[in-house]
C-alpha cells in the first residue's frame, strides 16, 4: 500500500529494477576494492552475512509491493525474514466479527516461503487498525473476541509464523499501559491471556511484545521491563521483545544495546523490528552519511548482544516508507532510494555485519556485558580474591513474591578454566529462569556451573550469571571453585 502524499515513479522503478541488485553487489564490490573493513569472504547480501552471523535481515511487505517487480526482486535478493505490513493486522483479518479473511497475509506468506524467507507475524493484539465492531464491544465480550480472535488466526498459521507480535504498542510515553478496549476489559491481564492464547494455537511461534520509543532507557522501556519479569515470573509464554527502532538521523539513543542487552539478560530473544532512520527533507548528503552511521550503530547493537535474533527495516525503499505521508517534511528513511540505488546507510549495515568473525548459529547465548542495574542493587560482600575465584552475587530488581540477581565469578591471581558456583537457599527460594550457567539443584543447595562458551575467565577478570527467583530476594553466602 503507498503511503499517502508521497507520488512513485513507478515507471522509472521498473526500469531500473532489475539492476537494482546487480547495483548493490557493484557497490559492495566497490567497498571491497576501496578497502573497506569487509574480510576476503565478506558476504554481499544483508541475508547472506547476517546469517554467517546467527541473525536474520528482513523486511516489511504489503500486498500492494508484491506488484512491484524492482522492489520484491530487492526484497528478495537482500532479505530472508518478511513482515506483512498491514496484512495480518485485525482490521484486515477480522473486519466483522466471526468473519474471517486471510488472503492478503497468505499471499505475504506464500511470497515469503518461495523465495526462502521466513515470516514474523504482525500482530495479533493492537489498538491500532482495530474494527470499530471491537472497540465498541461490551466490555463483558472483549476477553471471548479477543482470544477467538488470536486463536483462529495463530492456528491458521500455525507452522508458517517465526514468532508473532502478539501484543503491539501496548504503552503510553510515561510508561503507563493504554487505555484501550482490551485493558479497560480486562487490566493488565490482557497481555498475560493473549499471550497464552497465542501459544496454546502455535506452540513453536515465538511471542513477543513489540513497540516503539522503548529502544533507549526510558520510562517506556523501564515499564515494559518490569511487566517482561511479571510475566516471566508467572510462567507466561513470553518469549521476545520487539524493538521498532523508528528513529531520527543522528539520534539512535546511546543506551541501545545495553537497553536490549538487560532484556536479553531476562531470558529473552531480543529483535530490532521496523528499522527506519527518517531525515529532513531534502536530505543532503551529510545526512545520508549520518544515516549510514546510524544503520551501522544498530547492526553493531544487535552484533553485540548474543540474543538479538535479527534486524527488520520496515519496507524496502524511500519510495514506499510510511514515513513521508506520517511525517510531513521527513523522508529518505530507507537503505535504497527511490529508484532503488543503495545509500550509504546499505554500505553501512553490511560492513558492520561484514565486520565480525562469522559464528555459527547458537542457542545458547554467549557472554555479554551486564546491564545497567535497573534498582538499587544489594550485593553480597565482596570477598578477596585468594583462591582460584570468587562469587558475588547482587539483587538488580525485585518485586512481590520475586527477585533477580547477577552474579561476577572473578578469577584470582591465575586464569580459571571452568567454574563452580554453589549457595544454600535460606527461605524457600526457587529459580525460575538462569542464563550464561548450567544449574543443579538439590533441596535448598544450588550448583551453578559455566556455559560451554564462559568457564575460561582471565586472571583477574571476570563473567557473570544470572537469574530470576521466586521468593523473597536473598544475598546468600556463595563459595567458587575450579577444577
Ligand atoms: O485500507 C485503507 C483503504 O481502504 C483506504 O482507501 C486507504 C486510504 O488512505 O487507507 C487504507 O488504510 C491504510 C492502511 O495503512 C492499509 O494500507 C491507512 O490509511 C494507513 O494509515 C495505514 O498505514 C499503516 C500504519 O501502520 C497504520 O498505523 C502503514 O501502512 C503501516 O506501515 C504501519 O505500520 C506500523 C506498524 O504496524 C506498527 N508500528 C508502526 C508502523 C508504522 O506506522
Amino acid at each position: 500500500m503507498e503511503p499517502p502524499n508521497h507520488p512513485i515513479d513507478r515507471s522509472r522503478g521498473r526500469a531500473r529494477g532489475l539492476a537494482a541488485v546487480l547495483a548493490t553487489v557493484l557497490a559492495t564490490a566497490t567497498a571491497v576494492s576501496a578497502g573497506l573493513a569487509m574480510p576476503a569472504q565478506a558476504a554481499s547480501t544483508l541475508k547472506a552475512s547476517a546469517e554467517a552471523k546467527g541473525r536474520y535481515f528482513g523486511t516489511a511487505l504489503t500486498r500492494g509491493d508484491l506488484g512491484i517487480s524492482a522492489e520484491v526482486n530487492l526484497a528478495a535478493a537482500q532479505f530472508d525474514m518478511v513482515t506483512p505490513g498491514n496484512e495480518m493486522k485485525w482490521d484486515a483479518t477480522e473486519p466483522s466479527r466471526g468473519s474471517f479473511n486471510f488472503g492478503s497475509g497468505d499471499q505475504i506468506v506464500s511470497f515469503a516461503q518461495s523465495h526462502g524467507m521466513r515470516v514474523r507475524g504482525h500482530n495479533l493484539v493492537w489498538h491500532a487498525q482495530l474494527p470499530s465492531w471491537v472497540s465498541s464491544l461490551p466490555l463483558n465480550q472483549v476477553q471471548g473476541v479477543m482470544e477467538n480472535h488470536i486463536t483462529t488466526e495463530a492456528t491458521h498459521y500455525k507452522g508458517k509464523v517465526y514468532a508473532w507480535d502478539v501484543i503491539n504498542e501496548p504503552y503510553n510515553e510515561d510508561g503507563t499501559l493504554r487505555q484501550d478496549v482490551f485493558y479497560k476489559a480486562m487490566g493488565a491481564d490482557y497481555i498475560a491471556n493473549a499471550l497464552r492464547a497465542a501459544h496454546a494455537a502455535d506452540p513453536d511461534a515465538k511471542l513477543y511484545i513489540n513497540d516503539y520509543n522503548i529502544e533507549g532507557t526510558n520510562a517506556k522501556s523501564n515499564a515494559l521491563y518490569s511487566l517482561a519479569q511479571s510475566l516471566l515470573s508467572r510462567g507466561v509464554p513470553l518469549h521476545g521483545i520487539g524493538f521498532e527502532s523508528h528513529f531520527i538521523v543522528g539520534q539512535i539513543p546511546s543506551s541501545l544495546q545495553a537497553n536490549m542487552q538487560r532484556f536479553a539478560n531476562l531470558g529473552l530473544d531480543v529483535a530490532i523490528t521496523e528499522l527506519d532512520d527518517r531525515i529532513p527533507m531534502p536530505a543532503d548528503s551529510s545526512e545520508l552519511q549520518q544515516q549510514g552511521t546510524d544503520y551501522g550503530k544498530v547492526v553493531n547493537a544487535c552484533l553485540a548482544v548474543a540474543r538479538c535474533v535479527g534486524v527488520s527495516q520496515w519496507g524496502v525503499d524511500d519510495g514506499h516508507s510510511w514515513i513521508p505521508g506520517t511525517f510531513p517534511g521527513y523522508g529518505a528513511p530507507m537503505m535504497w532510494d527511490s529508484g532503488y540505488q543503495p545509500k550509504p546507510a546499505y554500505t553501512a549495515a553490511l560492513n558492520a555485519l561484514n565486520s565480525v568473525p562469522d559464528t555459527s548459529p547458537s542457542p545458547t547465548p554467549p557472554t555479554s556485558p551486564s546491564p545497567t542495574p535497573p534498582t538499587s542493587p544489594s550485593p553480597s560482600p565482596t570477598p578477596p580474591v585468594t583462591g582460584a575465584c570468587t562469587a558475588t552475587l547482587t539483587t538488580v530488581n525485585s518485586w512481590p513474591g520475586g527477585f533477580q540477581s547477577e552474579v561476577t565469578v572473578r578469577a584470582g591471581g591465575s586464569a580459571v578454566n571452568g567454574w563452580t558456583v554453589k549457595w544454600t537457599w535460606p527461605g524457600g527460594q526457587t529459580i525460575s529462569s538462569l542464563w550464561n550457567g548450567t544449574q543443579s539443584v538439590s533441596g535448598s543447595s544450588v550448583t551453578v556451573r559455566n556455559a560451554a562458551y564462559n568457564g575460561s575467565v582471565a586472571a583477574g577478570a571476570s563473567t557473570t550469571f544470572g537469574f530470576t527467583a521466586n521468593g523473597a530476594a536473598a544475598t546468600p553466602a556463595l563459595t567458587c571453585t575450579s577444577p
